[in-house]
This record gives C-alpha cells, structure tokens and sequence, in this order.
C-alpha cells in the first residue's frame, strides 16, 4: 500500500464524543499541522484528476474550502465555494438537505458554473452523503456534469456511498 494514504490516516485524529455523546470526530486539523502529509493529500487528488478536462472544482463549507482550492490552482480549475444559507452575497440557486435533525440549504451563485462545463465536488468527510448529493444536485441544476466526488475520509457505517447511487466517490482513507 502507499505509505503516504498510511500517514494521511494516522494523522486524523479521532475525538470521541464531539460534538455528541457517541460521535467519533474524525479531525482533518492536525493532518493540516504536517506539511508533508497535508502536501500528500493535495498531490494525491491531483494526479486523479489533472488532465480529466476538469473546469470547476466545488468546495462545500467549510472544511471542503481547506482542500478544494488548492486542488483548483494545481489542475488549473476554478474554485467555486458551496456555501451555507444567507452567505453569499449574489443571486444564489439552493438545494436543502437533511440532517440528523432537521434540514439544512447549501447555496451557490448563479453564474459561477455554465452548462456543460466538468465539475469534481471536494469535502473533507462523507458520513450519510447527504452533503455531497446537495452539492451535485446543485451543479445538475445548472447544467455541469459531475465528475466524481472526493474526500479525504470516508466513514463507511453511515452508507453514504450507497445515498450517491450511481454517482462515482473516491476517498482517500476510510475510518476504522
Ligand atoms: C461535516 C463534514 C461534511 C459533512 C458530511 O460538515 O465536513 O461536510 O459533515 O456529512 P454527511 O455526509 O452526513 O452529509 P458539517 O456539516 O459538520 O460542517 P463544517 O464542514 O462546516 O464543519
Ligand atoms: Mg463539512
């Protein structure tokens, strides 16, 4: 195996009942506290994805924002942020999701994709995969074609793989 997914993994650091009792947290902070490994993951996404004909790279809010640009500058894309209700200030087009309690939007402005183009959604985590299928459905609405989704680390119990249906994921590492 690559040693350098081995170091990503351990780097994550798992704190136990954040924010709830019975929640592991799976915290991608301290893998951003070593350069090499956070230089890793970067490199790592972008040998999958350079020359794919990839326009649009999709952050979601927030920790999507930490991974996504640097993607974006290395594959010569732009970085267009997915963001939290009432954040942007233009015309926005959003998608509501749901939560564990509740539901939630995500925004994107209008605009910031043309029909047609290839876009690659970026997150730090996938646990239900609601997030990322808001993120999609957002970019369907305007006519780009999704590529794939990406994250660092995949919490494979909640089945979030299984929610994006037919929809390609690719994950760095998966949580014990
Ligand atoms: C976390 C994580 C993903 C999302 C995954 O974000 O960063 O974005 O949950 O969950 P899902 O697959 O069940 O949708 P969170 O909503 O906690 O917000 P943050 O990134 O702003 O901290
Ligand atoms: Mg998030």
């Amino acid at each position: 195996a690559d040693l350098r997914l081995t170091r990503i993994a351990s780097s994550i650091r798992v704190i136990p009942d954040f924010p709830k009792p019975g929640i592991k947290f799976q915290d991608i902070t301290t893998l951003l506290l070593q350069p090499k490994v956070f230089r890793d993951t970067i490199d790592l996404f972008v040998a999958r994805y350079k020359d794919k004909g990839i326009s649009v790279v999709a952050g979601v809010e927030a920790r999507g924002f930490i991974f996504g640009p640097p993607i974006a500058l290395a594959i010569g894309a732009k970085f267009v942020p997915m963001r939290k209700p009432n954040k942007l200030p233009g015309k926005v087009i959003s998608e509501e999701y749901s939560l564990e309690y509740g539901t939630d939007r995500m925004e994107m402005h209008v605009g910031a994709v043309e029909p047609g183009e290839k876009a690659l959604v970026i997150d730090d985590l996938i646990a239900t995969g609601g997030t990322l299928c808001a993120a999609m459905n957002l970019l369907e609405k305007v006519g780009a074609a999704v590529v794939e989704c990406a994250c660092v680390i995949e919490l494979p119990e909640l089945n979030g793989r299984k929610r994006l249906g037919d929809k390609p994921l690719f994950v760095l590492v998966k949580a014990a």
